[in-house]
């Protein structure tokens, strides 16, 4: 009887409707991730903090383990992340070992999910709000990221993973399915959105240089940051900007994530074979990112660098001490870098 007893007890405690907690509203982190990095801070935080600083390298090339036989997801948090690796390599590999068009549309995904926000902005970041059902994938700036959302809203129903570490996981993923592309150092543990992002933080593609630059540093990112960025044009194509050129690449090897694209962009004329964006051409001669441009050109570990540096910055956008310090870095579960 006692016995009994002790078995249905916890069973009523889960499934009683008393104790369900309300749906906790999430904030976005006030201010810049700098300012939580500052004082004693746990192992994650300070790991985070010297990528952010230059004084540890934001690319994990090396580290790499297939699942334990004997995963446990109560211990390890990573467990679950194996599968979803194995199941995002299916998604976004060619046969030829390139990566492929869900590939490119989920590196803009993770992007466009975590840059939505500003530091004068407490809704928004690395939140999964594109994914989820806010309605923000209407919004014209996300056109063309119906597709791969509706994948990883698969992918989020098959594992039963958060919205918020999926969207940039499957970014960071992406990007080492493409060959050349850097392993990116992942963490998983944000909290998932509770309402939609602030609108008017994400780049218009016709807007000035200055002003884009100035919308990124509002974001954390210095102008070196922002020329590293939108080299994720390399693996990327367009089809909105000019809908008589849809599906043209905006570098010659798209399906690589190369400095092709620094050297593309820059040519006069145009490679009648790519589409050059109005913001990249403006960007590649803005004096202040103008050198910097030049200096990816030819130089792949300078750009995988600097990207995984500017982007680790990008997917934890707005996220809170409190998710900061329950991090868990689940680098090892994706693939390993490919040369072609
Ligand atoms: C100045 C900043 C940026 C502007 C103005 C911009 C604008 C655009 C535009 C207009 C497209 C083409 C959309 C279409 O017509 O289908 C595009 C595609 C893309 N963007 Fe950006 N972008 C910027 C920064 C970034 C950043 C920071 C990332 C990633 C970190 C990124 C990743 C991508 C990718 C991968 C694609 C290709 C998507 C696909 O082929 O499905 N962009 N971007």
């Amino acid at each position: 009887m006692f016995h009994k007893a002790l078995l249905v007890l916890p069973l009523i405690f889960l499934s009683s409707p008393t104790f369900a907690t309300p749906l906790e509203q999430r904030e976005a982190a006030p201010g810049l991730i700098d300012g939580l990095l500052t004082g004693i801070l746990d192992p994650i935080r300070q790991s985070i903090k010297d990528i952010l600083t230059g004084v540890k390298s934001g690319v994990a090339d090396g580290e790499i383990s297939s699942k334990p036989l004997l995963c446990l997801s109560t211990v390890d948090k990573c467990c679950v992340w194996y599968d979803v690796s194995t199941e995002l390599t299916k998604r976004f590999k060619e046969t030829n070992g390139q990566c492929n068009d869900a590939a490119r549309a989920a590196i803009r995904f993770g992007f466009h999910d975590a840059g939505a926000w500003d530091k004068d902005t407490t809704t928004g970041g690395a939140d999964g709000s594109l994914m989820m059902d806010f309605g923000e994938i209407d919004r014209p700036e996300n056109n063309g990221l119906q597709s791969v959302r509706l994948l990883l809203r698969e992918v989020q129903a098959k594992f039963k993973v958060g919205y918020a570490d999926l969207a940039q996981y499957a970014h960071n993923h992406a990007t080492i399915s493409c060959p050349k592309g850097p392993r990116i150092r992942t963490w998983v543990g944000r909290k998932d959105a509770t309402g939609a992002a602030p609108t008017g933080k994400l780049p218009d593609v016709h807007d000035s240089p200055d002003n884009l630059i100035a919308l990124f540093e509002r974001k954390g990112f210095s102008a070196h940051d922002l020329a590293a960025l939108v080299g994720a044009h390399a693996a990327a194509k367009q089809r909105f900007v000019d809908t008589s050129q849809a599906g043209k690449p905006l570098d010659t090897t798209p399906g690589v994530w190369d400095v092709e694209f620094y050297n593309d962009t820059l040519q006069e004329p145009q490679n009648p074979d790519i589409f050059v964006l109005p913001s990249d051409k403006k960007l590649s001669v803005h004096p202040k990112i103008h050198d910097e441009w030049l200096e990816f050109v030819g130089d792949q570990p300078h750009w995988n660098e600097d990207y995984a540096k500017a982007y680790i910055r990008m997917s934890l956008l707005g996220v809170t001490t409190a998710e900061l310090k329950g991090l868990k870095d689940c680098t090892r579960t994706l693939p390993k870098k490919t040369n072609k």
